[in-house]
């Protein structure tokens, strides 16, 4: 069986808290040892560059997260684990894709959509501050996952946008060019708590709220001493709903140790003490880890080398990746001759076919739509609960376009009016004459 690409980036942009080690750090490292999955974990210091301009700091954060990662158990021999800018076929393919980009795309991206809203809201220019780089992050993302074919792609909601679109790039360069790219998923990790902060709302640093994951342990009990708590007595009892004490104490116990705690909250345990055991609680766990993240960045030529070695297992992959993109697209050596025939059927082909697009929504659900070649509306599927649902009645369409009756009946699908009916079933019918 051909195991399962997961691929994720990390932006180099910030110091990891305890937020970004429960909610994501942790669970992906466990997720990185389960068979049949083939990891690729990256530094994404590209991305950085769009917020911050700060060198110094760039520099620092890739060395922090990068001691994160392998001080809290991320095998790099088992996953591939590089930095970004060592490979050079990523911003080749950010240019390849942008030029299948419609610029429409980029405008409807929600990072840039709410840039020009504050503006617009500001009676500022619409584009007042805002750097072709951040317009463009989605095209540069879409290269990180399509260059290593990665299948799924494990992300916060904030971000199933951008895997659309690399969805989107991916089949309107193969629809242009022949298949190369896999389409990739979005993989929502739901399940995952989000830790509250010292305040009680989300960790995040954009709050300023975060516990640094790495602080010394003098450091890390006072900033615990810090989290809000009512102002309940010691002997009164407390409750456990709605306590940002509580809610981080239980991404990091047993049941049975949040048992206890539970019940030691009921008989009114002093918040001071809460926090002295919330802080021991996670020492434990921590402790082991700092001490190998201080080992680590005592040593950054170690890093490096690491970071070299995962470069080169990348560029593996990508190097003869990009040499089949460019031979696609028609950067050739003007000797080679391979392949002009089947290129001429791909341009015969680009003229003007429809085609079906398969994604997944906010909702969770997957839907499939029938566009014609300018990317005009022609079918839309409801939502189904599975990809393989989707597919199935994909190709019951293109088996045979007269399906296209049923699937309406059955409510899979929605057309407007008569005129997008005749449309659609004529789109069907060149779809499965092209492909006969
Ligand atoms: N945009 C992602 C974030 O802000 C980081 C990122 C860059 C990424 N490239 C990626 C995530 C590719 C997944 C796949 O979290």
């Amino acid at each position: 069986m051909k195991a399962t690409r997961v691929l994720t980036g990390i932006t180099t942009s910030g110091t990891p808290h305890l937020g970004n080690y429960v909610g994501a750090i942790r669970p992906a490292i466990a997720a990185s040892r389960a068979a049949g999955v083939e990891s690729f974990y990256f530094l994404a210091d590209y991305h950085a560059l769009i917020k911050v301009d700060d060198p110094a700091r760039i520099q620092r954060s890739t060395l922090e997260i990068a001691a994160t990662w392998i001080a809290c158990g991320l095998d790099p021999e088992r996953v591939t684990f590089y930095r970004q800018s060592d490979i050079p076929e990523i911003p080749e393919l950010t240019w390849f894709l942008t030029c299948v980009c419609g610029k429409g795309l980029l405008n409807r991206a929600h990072a840039y959509k709410a840039a020009v809203d504050k503006n617009t809201e500001a009676q500022q220019d619409p584009d007042a501050d805002v750097t072709a780089g951040l317009f463009m992050y989605p095209v540069l993302m879409a290269a990180d996952i399509l260059m290593f074919n990665a299948h799924q792609v494990p992300v916060g909601r904030d971000q199933i946008q951008h895997i659309e679109m690399a969805r989107d790039l991916a089949s309107s360069f193969n629809h242009r060019y022949g298949e190369h790219f896999v389409l990739p998923e979005a993989l929502i990790e739901d399940h995952v708590a989000t830790l509250p902060g010292l305040d009680g709302r989300k960790m995040s640093k954009s709050y300023d709220n975060t516990i640094p994951l790495f602080a010394p342990p003098e450091q890390l009990q006072k900033i615990i001493a810090g989290i809000k708590t009512d102002s309940l007595a010691p002997g009164e009892p407390k409750t456990t709903d709605g306590s940002a004490l509580f809610q981080i104490y239980q991404a990091f116990g047993s049941v049975a140790e949040c048992d206890a705690m539970r019940q030691a909250y009921a008989q009114g345990i002093a918040w001071a003490d809460a926090k002295h055991q919330l802080f021991e609680r996670i020492n434990q766990e921590i402790s082991p880890l700092r001490a190998r993240y201080e080992g680590l960045m005592a040593h950054p030529e170690q890093l490096e080398a690491l970071l070299q070695a995962g470069a080169a297992k990348a560029r593996s992959m990508a190097t003869p990746m990009m040499s089949r993109a460019r031979h696609a697209v028609g950067l050739r050596n003007l000797l080679d001759l391979r392949n002009s025939k089947v290129s001429h059927n791909a341009k015969a082909h680009k003229t003007a076919l429809p085609s079906f697009k398969q994604y997944r929504d906010a909702d969770g659900k997957f839907y499939f739509k029938l566009v014609d070649a300018a990317g005009k509306l022609l079918l839309q599927s409801q939502g189904y609960a599975s990809p393989q649902d989707a597919g199935i009645d994909v190709k019951k369409l293109q088996a045979d376009p007269k399906e296209l009756a049923n699937l309406i009946g059955n409510l899979n699908l929605i057309v407007a009016t008569d005129s997008q009916l005749e449309e659609a079933l004529n789109a069907l019918q060149q779809l499965k004459d092209t492909a006969a």
